[in-house]
């Protein structure tokens, strides 16, 4: 990359803007995203101030972050942060990073629990679907799992940056297996893409975590295996809410209706019109 001078912050987000170009679809928005965390200033402030000054140690730093996201790094890791239903959430790379199609599972969730549940967020990551949860129901108690420890201690720091943390209890292992009691609602965003799908995503997709992401050859390996575990440990009348790939749909009800043959089974779909949460309420 060339090295231009970047004085002021009209300066810096034009470069930034045509250094962004080759990885993203909104290379203007991005450059003001990584201005804005790195001067602790809104868009608006920003926007309204192009003609400040950049001292010299903002453009060094901000130099380096354009150039890890141009390498295609997501943004998210650069900054350390991302908004999920309203909040702010740490993320690093030991983490997926919190899509807002997975708004919806948290919608859904507050909308069909109880004022007291006992919730499980299964493969909790950033902690994002718990947190959000019970921020929301403060009377909730819940357990957060993870295969991943360094993926639990960022949870943890977001459950304790909301003020959640001495209601979740986390804890590392496979899927369901280390509950210590029956829950009422079992959430989670399970790893959903297919093997064969992984060389077809975006570069700075593969960047987060494969444990995070891959589902077995279709996809659907940690699906049929927490819908297989579910009915152990869920109470009479207790929810399972999972989201999905957007082509999984009719697998995922079916081996939903396979395994909870008494339960009202159903798919929600996103903004988009997609297929994305599997709905299972057991009788
Ligand atoms: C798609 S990410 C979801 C992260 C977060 N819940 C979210 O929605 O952003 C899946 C998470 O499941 C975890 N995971 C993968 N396999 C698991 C397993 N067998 N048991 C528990 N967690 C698992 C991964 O480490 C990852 O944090």
């Amino acid at each position: 990359m060339e090295t231009v001078p970047l004085s002021d912050l009209e300066t810096a987000r034009r470069w930034a803007t045509e250094q962004l170009a080759p990885v993203t679809e909104q290379p203007r928005l991005e450059a003001e995203l990584l201005l804005t965390a790195l001067l602790g200033c809104n868009r608006a402030t920003l926007l309204a101030h192009l003609d400040a000054p950049l001292p010299p140690m903002a453009a060094t730093t901000y130099r380096s972050w354009v150039q890890r996201r141009a390498a295609g790094e997501p943004l998210p890791y650069i900054t350390g942060h991302i908004e999920f239903f309203g909040l702010e959430f740490t993320v690093t790379p030991a983490v997926l990073i919190p899509r807002p199609e997975t708004e919806l599972l948290v919608e859904t969730a507050l909308a069909h629990a109880g004022p007291a549940p006992r919730i499980a967020d299964v493969g909790t990551g950033s902690g994002c679907i718990v947190v959000a949860l019970a921020r929301h129901l403060p009377q909730a108690r819940c357990y957060a799992v993870d295969l991943s420890a360094a993926a639990l201690e960022v949870a943890r720091l977001n459950a304790a940056r909301h003020g959640v943390a001495e209601r979740i209890r986390f804890l590392e292992g496979d899927l369901l297996a280390p509950l210590p009691e029956l829950v009422d609602l079992i959430v989670s965003n399970p790893p959903y893409v297919a093997e064969s799908e992984w060389e077809t995503l975006p570069v700075s997709v593969r960047r987060e975590p494969a444990l995070a992401l891959l589902g077995g050859e279709e996809g659907l390996d940690a699906v049929r295996r927490l819908l297989a575990q579910a009915p152990a440990s869920l109470r009479p009348g207790g929810m399972l809410l999972m989201e999905i790939g957007e082509q999984q749909g009719a697998a995922a009800l079916a081996l939903a209706r396979a395994t909870f043959p008494a339960a009202e089974c159903r798919l929600l779909q996103d903004l988009a019109g997609k297929d994305r949460v599997l709905w299972v309420r057991g009788r």
